[in-house]
């Protein structure tokens, strides 16, 4: 049976458990979020023996040097024996201050925050965990880029949501707050002249928004198609300002689809999203894809991409697991 040891003293790992289901079913109240190995709050160190790879997946090069792995991640192999210790705020986190709070729409507010001082170089679409305090931690893109001056996150708003509704009610401008990144992998590479499709559905717009603007800044010169997508037309946001990024770009365009459209929305179309790219979009061969938003969304729509012709490697994907709001 394989065993970690923690504080002094040893515990045994039922088969096929992690490190944090081993240490928090004892009772050690180990931090943790997704635990689907994205939001890196259950990060702890090996103090003695090697994590498995699987365990340090999505940690930089430093993190890995220092032994850091994903608790949630870690398996060990039978008869394995790991010695590991909790890491302090200080040790993951960087302090920031909010530099602007405004409301994108009735139910998703934008957050500025200070960029760090230092090490903390990031990419547009890239994602960082915001703590309110030591137990409560939430992921969310970036929708700016690292030449705006400030992180900016569209968070949506849950009325009960531990993290959102506090970041709406009462955070506020000049405060302090925690985070932790940048993590991810969904940020612009592609060639200049490749043709993009940028999709997402609610606050997956943030890290395509970040994307798209990287793109225009880098100067992007093949076709650009945003697909965005909408219970009701009434939920998109952003609307003005991507309609004068289309305007202003020839090789711009934005398709707004929504089930329920009114009137004051007549840029947008009554259509379902997949039938979308399956019907009207046309040939995905030689594009890059940038899909964001929830997770059965990021499925369907990377197999209705790949089916019209983008290359799998080509698909680039931020899923938002649900764990807490
Ligand atoms: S809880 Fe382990 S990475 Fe999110």
């Amino acid at each position: 049976m394989a065993s970690i040891i923690f504080e002094g003293k040893k515990f045994d790992v039922k088969s096929g458990d992690s490190v944090l289901a081993t240490l928090n079913e004892k009772g050690k109240d180990i931090k943790f979020g997704c635990q689907a190995g994205l939001c890196q709050a259950c990060v702890m160190q090996a103090i003695d023996g090697d994590p498995p790879a699987k365990a340090q997946l999505g940690l930089n090069e430093n993190q890995k040097a220092l032994n850091y792995f994903l608790s949630c991640q870690c398996v060990l192999p039978e008869e394995g024996s790991l010695t590991v210790g909790r890491l302090g705020a200080a040790q993951l986190t960087q302090q920031s201050k909010v530099l602007e709070k405004f409301w994108l729409n009735s139910a998703i507010i934008a957050l500025r925050l200070q960029v760090p001082d230092q090490d903390f170089s990031y990419r547009a679409g890239q994602y960082a965990t915001l703590w309110k305090d030591e137990r409560v931690g939430r992921s969310y893109s970036i929708a700016s880029t690292d030449q705006e001056g400030w992180l900016e996150f569209h968070i949506q708003v849950h009325q009960q949501g531990a993290f959102s509704a506090w970041a709406a009610d009462t955070l506020n401008v000049g405060d302090e707050i925690s985070l932790q990144g940048p993590l991810g992998e969904c940020f612009y590479q592609a060639e200049p002249e490749q043709k993009l499709l940028l999709t997402a559905v609610g606050t997956g717009l943030a890290p395509i928004y970040g994307i798209l603007k990287e793109a225009l800044r880098q100067q992007h010169s093949g076709g650009i198609q945003l697909l965005l997508g909408a219970r009701s037309s009434a939920d998109f946001y952003l609307v003005e300002t991507l309609l004068a990024i289309e305007k202003s770009h020839e090789n711009v365009s934005i398709h707004w689809l929504a089930m329920d459209v009114d009137a004051e929305h007549d840029f947008a179309r009554s259509e379902d999203i997949y039938g979308f790219v399956k019907n009207q979009l046309g040939s995905l061969t030689g594009a890059k894809v940038y899909l964001c938003g929830a997770q059965s969304f990021v499925m369907k729509m990377r197999k209705s991409s790949f089916l019209a012709g983008a290359a799998m490697s080509d698909i680039s994907a931020d899923s938002f697991i649900a764990f807490g709001a």
